[in-house]
Order: C-alpha cells, then sequence, then structure tokens
C-alpha cells in the first residue's frame, strides 16, 4: 500500500528512505526535504507512525523490506537509498533472535540486492553494538567487533553485506555505525524503549528512573539533529566508504550524569531505583570519530545539556506534563522544523 502524503512535484534527487517512518527516519526526511530532495519512504509501521511525517511531501509506502518487489518499485530511478529500517533492540533480539535476523539482515540484502540492480548508492545503518565492549576507548572502526547480542551479529552482518556488495559488485555504499542517538520523536512507553526518552518520560510523570546496574555505564549520547543532516550529507552527496564508519561525535557520559543534568533541567531532584544489568549491554561506548570528520568536515552535534533541554521540551510539549520547561527556549530538532510538526 502506498500514501502520498503530498506531491513534491519538481526534478529533485529521489531518495529512498526505509524505516522513514521512525525515530531518525522522521527527522532525516525533515532534513532531506530541506536539501531539495524528493522522498519516499518505505515502513511498515512496525515501530514508526504515519503521524511522524504528518504534513511532510512524502510517498510513504508501506510494507516490509523484505518484500523484494516493493522495495524494487519503491527505488525506482533513487539517487540514493538510506537503510534505516530495523528491529533495533538489543532485548528484543534476545527474545526472537530470527525475527531481528529476518529484518534486520535479510532485509538488508534484500535492500542491497535492489540497489544494485537500480545502479544507487546505499547507506545502510549499523551500530556501535558491533565492538561489543572490545577493544580501547575511543574505539576506532578497525577495532575487533565482538557482538553480544542477535542485534549486534544481525548489525555486522548488514555492514558486512554492504561492504561485500561494495567490493563485489561496485555498489557504492556508506555502512554507519550510529551510537547512542537520542531527540524528539524517539518512542517511549515500552518495554524496549531507549534509556533516554524512557528517563525523560519517567521524569516527567513523576515516576523513579530505573537505572540498570550502577549507572556508571557510559555511552557517546548523540542528538539525532546532527545524525539526521549528516545522513543527508552523505545520501546528497553519494558518499562511500571502504570500512565501516562511526557516527558519533566522541563524548562519553555515564547514566548518573545524564540523570543529573535532567535534574537541572526540570528543576527537581529525580527518584531513581537500581535494577540487575541487562544481558547484552556494553558497559562503555565513545567513538573515534577521525574517519567520520574527515568525510564530513562539516558535521556538527550539540552539546548534551542544550541536546537534552531540547528534548524533555519536546516531550513536554507533547505530553504537557512539565512545567517550567518551555519549547521555545531550546533549539528545534531539525532546523525549520515547525512545532506543530514535531509530534
Ligand atoms: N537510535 C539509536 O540510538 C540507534 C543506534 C544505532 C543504530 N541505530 C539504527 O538506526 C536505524 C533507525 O533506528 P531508530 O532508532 O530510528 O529506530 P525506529 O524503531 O524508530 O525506526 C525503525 C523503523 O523501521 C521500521 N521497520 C521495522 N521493520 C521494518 C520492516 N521489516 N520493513 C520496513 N520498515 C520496518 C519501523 O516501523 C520503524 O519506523 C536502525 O537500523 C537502528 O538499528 C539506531
Amino acid at each position: 500500500m502506498s500514501i502520498l502524503l503530498d506531491s513534491k512535484g519538481d526534478e529533485s534527487v529521489k531518495v529512498v528512505v526505509t524505516g522513514g517512518a521512525g525515530f531518525i527516519g522522521a527527522h532525516l526526511t525533515r532534513a532531506l526535504l530541506a536539501a531539495g530532495a524528493e522522498v519516499v519512504v518505505i515502513d511498515d509501521l512496525s515501530a514508526g507512525a504515519v503521524s511522524n511525517l504528518a504534513g511532510l511531501p512524502v510517498r510513504l509506502v508501506i510494507g516490509s523490506v523484505t518484500d523484494c518487489s516493493l522495495v524494487e518499485e519503491a527505488c525506482t530511478g533513487a539517487g540514493s537509498i538510506v537503510h534505516l529500517a530495523a528491529r533495533p533492540s538489543v532485548e528484543r533480539s534476545l527474545l526472537d533472535p530470527m525475527a531481528t535476523h529476518t529484518v534486520n539482515a535479510t532485509g538488508t540484502l534484500t535492500v542491497l540486492g535492489v540497489a544494485q540492480r537500480a545502479e544507487t548508492h546505499v547507506v545502510v545503518a549499523s551500530s556501535s553494538s558491533v565492538y561489543g565492549g572490545t577493544g580501547p576507548l575511543p574505539r576506532a572502526e578497525d577495532t575487533p567487533t565482538l557482538p553480544r547480542s542477535p542485534y549486534a551479529a544481525s548489525k555486522l552482518a548488514a555492514e558486512s553485506y554492504a561492504l561485500a556488495y561494495q567490493s563485489g559488485f561496485g555498489l557504492p555504499v556508506l555502512a554507519a555505525r550510529l551510537f547512542n542517538v537520542f531527540g524528539p520523536y524517539q518512542s517511549v512507553g515500552h518495554a524496549y524503549a531507549a534509556v533516554v526518552p524512557t528517563f525523560i518520560d519517567a521524569a516527567l510523570a513523576g515516576r523513579p528512573l530505573t537505572v540498570h546496574g550502577d549507572g556508571r555505564q557510559t555511552r557517546d549520547f548523540t542528538y539525532v539533529a546532527g545524525v539526521a543532516g549528516l545522513l543527508c550529507d552523505a545520501a546528497m552527496r553519494r558518499v562511500s566508504h571502504p570500512r565501516p564508519v562511526n557516527i558519533a561525535f566522541g563524548t562519553r557520559t555515564d547514566l548518573l550524569a545524564v540523570i543529573s543534568e535532567l535534574e537541572r533541567i526540570v528543576g527537581r531532584r529525580l527518584s531513581v531505583q537500581h535494577g540487575a544489568p541487562r544481558t547484552g549491554d556494553i558497559r562503555d561506548s565513545q567513538a573515534d570519530t577521525a574517519t567520520m570528520r574527515a568525510l564530513f568536515p562539516d558535521a556538527a552535534g550539540l552539546d548534551l545539556p542544550a541536546a537534552l533541554a531540547a528534548t524533555v521540551a519536546w516531550y513536554a510539549d507533547r505530553t504537557g506534563t512539565a512545567p517550567g520547561v518551555s519549547p521555545a527556549a531550546v533549539p528545534a530538532a531539525v532546523p525549520g522544523t515547525a512545532a506543530s510538526e514535531r509530534r
């Protein structure tokens, strides 16, 4: 099924965004439209929502990336494909490894086959989870990989297939290892939600924040606007690279520091409860960003306090639950995104 949400109606470069109705996809779609692209989204809406694209001039093709003919039709004439569609949860992958493999690995292989026949360019979203906590910090791309969950294994398979298509068939690809991305539109309120929106949701609702383990685990938290801007640039310039590329800004923050910053933003102490560490989680994560900075010299991130403030304001605006946090006081998720669209 395909929905034409609106029409762009001119001769712009066509970019297909798989998983475009999800969190990062919602930002990337806006960034691509702002850059003048015609955007086609493929999404089965298993986690994404049509409302994330409300009011945008995009064609939404509802279906799975494992459906070769659907992907083939959507990608006809595309200058680039940004492949984000996935089951992006470590915990879910431990419960159902085959389902994760089918979407994340087989789905990627399907997209790559279509891209090869269409002679286009592909950006594949991989993950810092492929490192599995090996090697010194910050982690460069040649650090040995050691997946600790079926999710991480599926992402390693996805990026390996992408690079194999580049070597074997000459398909230009960028295998982008994303780190912990957060910001507006990230889904929350379910068992597999990411840590930052889960903390914000609890803080705004006045519930205790649950920390798995001691809270000293560190992450290279990356605000979504910077990631979306970089992926947009990669698609528009058809950037490729023979090796995987870390996509993050090289910071390292522990969960207790995130909670302290949230306390500062909401202006009160937050109640915290500690649970058991989660299987498959890694202890520390931080990107070596040298390759990314060479390929994308203009890439810019927002610092953590400003990015968290923007994110809290967005969730507060959506739920009306945070007195004292004004959405107008913080930067928009994506330049040019109207408040009415940020839902
Ligand atoms: N968010 C992060 O911190 C992070 C970190 C590393 C890697 N990534 C990767 O970035 C990508 C986007 O992640 P996100 O955080 O936006 O997740 P998300 O769940 O918000 O988006 C994924 C989208 O893919 C769609 N989808 C799932 N299965 C599909 C299928 N079979 N066919 C078509 N669409 C399907 C979902 O409906 C959803 O809209 C994923 O590949 C994820 O593994 C994300």
